[in-house]
């Protein structure tokens, strides 16, 4: 079955509001490909001018976090209905640098995936492993674990829509990219665990990006392997090259 292509931004903690919307502007032209799902994750104060600033052209909008109720006494916090409502269709759930940063651990994650397909959103749920796994040869049974747990209790068809982001940590921002064979291999052992958690056909929709130090001219090297349906590319997608990487 064929996948269609996801290229999703992530734009992290940059762009206040009006640069945000001066990047949309910038990029309108060159990431225009009505065979590539293109996506802008931004933070929570960009997406209302971005959500406006897409209108009109093939550009979805993602945000980068949220918290698990939906309403109530979480100051500072943001419920995933509040990001439906505001024009929102994916999520960033599980990145390294929430996991790592601010402590996030898998039961939360799994609570956020849940949540947010209960919400309407489409998560794109982040795996990947240290240096120190790497290195120590570990890191298939690290991502068998994290992403085992963070899919507990989400059904087939939940899985069918959503996006799996495999992410080295050793590789994000580091300009370090993994090699096309190197996420080739734990895409497709991705992919089997799917398979052998639900069945084939589930496996076969769901989408694997790779991220990772992404970028112009690593790009289609990484997505013409086969198990690699798209990337999340942070540094690259807050310029120009983010067209070339959506049309690689
Ligand atoms: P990078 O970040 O492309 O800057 O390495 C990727 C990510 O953290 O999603």
């Amino acid at each position: 079955m064929a996948r269609r292509r996801i290229i999703a931004g992530n734009w992290k903690m940059n762009k206040t509001p009006s640069e945000a919307v001066a990047l949309c502007a910038e990029l309108k032209d060159l990431v225009k490909n009505d065979a590539v799902d293109v996506v802008y994750c931004v933070p929570a104060i960009d997406i209302v001018p971005v959500v406006e600033a897409v209108k009109g052209t093939n550009v979805l909008v993602g945000a980068e976090n949220f918290y698990i109720e939906d309403k109530g006494a979480f100051t500072g916090e943001i419920s995933a209905p509040m990001l439906k409502d505001a024009g929102v269709t994916y999520i960033i759930i599980g990145h390294s640098e929430r996991r790592d940063i601010f402590g996030e651990n898998d039961i939360l994650i799994n609570a956020k995936v849940k949540k947010a397909f209960a919400a309407g959103l489409k998560p794109i749920l982040c795996c990947g492993e240290s240096l120190a796994l790497r290195k120590a040869g570990t890191y298939a049974e690290w991502i068998r674990r994290q992403i085992t747990w963070d899919l507990d209790g989400v059904s087939a068809d939940q899985v069918k829509d959503l996006v799996i982001a495999y992410e080295p940590i050793w590789a994000i921002g580091t300009g370090e990219t993994a090699t096309a064979d190197q996420a080739q291999e734990v895409c497709k052992m991705i992919r089997d665990l799917i398979a052998e958690l639900y069945d084939q056909t589930t496996a076969e929709a769901v989408r694997i990006q790779y991220g990772g130090s992404m970028n112009a001219g690593n790009a289609a090297e990484l997505l013409a392997k086969p198990d690699i349906d798209g990337g999340l590319i942070g540094g690259a997608s807050l310029k120009a090259d983010f067209g070339q990487i959506v049309n690689a």
